[in-house]
């Protein structure tokens, strides 16, 4: 018998102002991201900004429906479309942000399953890890260092690495 035990660290930051110029950029260009977000039905805006290894931003924000399972997170629509306009490039670092103009949203936002799913993925098949800055509208701001930190065990196939 054997216990296999995992080990998650995360850095909190007092506020954003802590953060490196490069993650505050990051940040900055999420909060563009939410700023957009198509979220008439749950009024709660999500934004992510990826930093390709290439130095290219990529943004996205939660896009709802009426049809509700048919929208889709920030984070997905911002990988996916990486993944689709820049094949193959690594992703550095994704930020994730939220607001609303209803309530105050003031933790960081954690990404669901669903799309901590899709982020290990890439991290997998890229072969480095994806560095996640997690905020709210304001306050402070956690910092983990790969995806495979928040989502142990996750379904993945071998034979996509690189
Ligand atoms: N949402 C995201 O965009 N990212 C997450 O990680 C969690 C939830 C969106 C989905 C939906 O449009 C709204 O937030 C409320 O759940």
């Amino acid at each position: 018998m054997k216990k296999l035990e995992f080990k998650t660290t995360i850095i909190e930051y007092p506020s954003v102002d802590e953060l490196d110029q490069q993650d505050k950029t990051l940040v900055e260009k999420a909060k563009e991201a939410a700023s957009v977000a198509y979220a008439p039905y749950s009024k709660f805006c999500v934004g992510a900004a990826l930093l390709l290894e290439n130095g290219i931003y990529v943004k996205g924000s939660n896009q709802e429906n009426v049809a509700y399972p048919s929208g889709l997170c920030a984070e997905r629509v911002a990988v996916f479309s990486a993944s689709a306009n820049y094949p193959g490039i690594v992703i550095k670092t994704i930020a994730i942000t939220a607001k609303s103009d209803s309530f105050i949203v003031e933790t960081p936002i954690t990404p669901c399953g669903s799309c901590r799913q899709v982020l290990a993925e890439y991290e997998h098949i890229q072969g480095s890890p994806i560095k996640i800055i997690l905020s709210g509208a304001k306050g402070k701001v956690l910092v983990v260092s790969k995806v495979e930190d928040i989502l142990p065990l996750s379904f993945k196939e071998d034979k996509l690495k690189k």
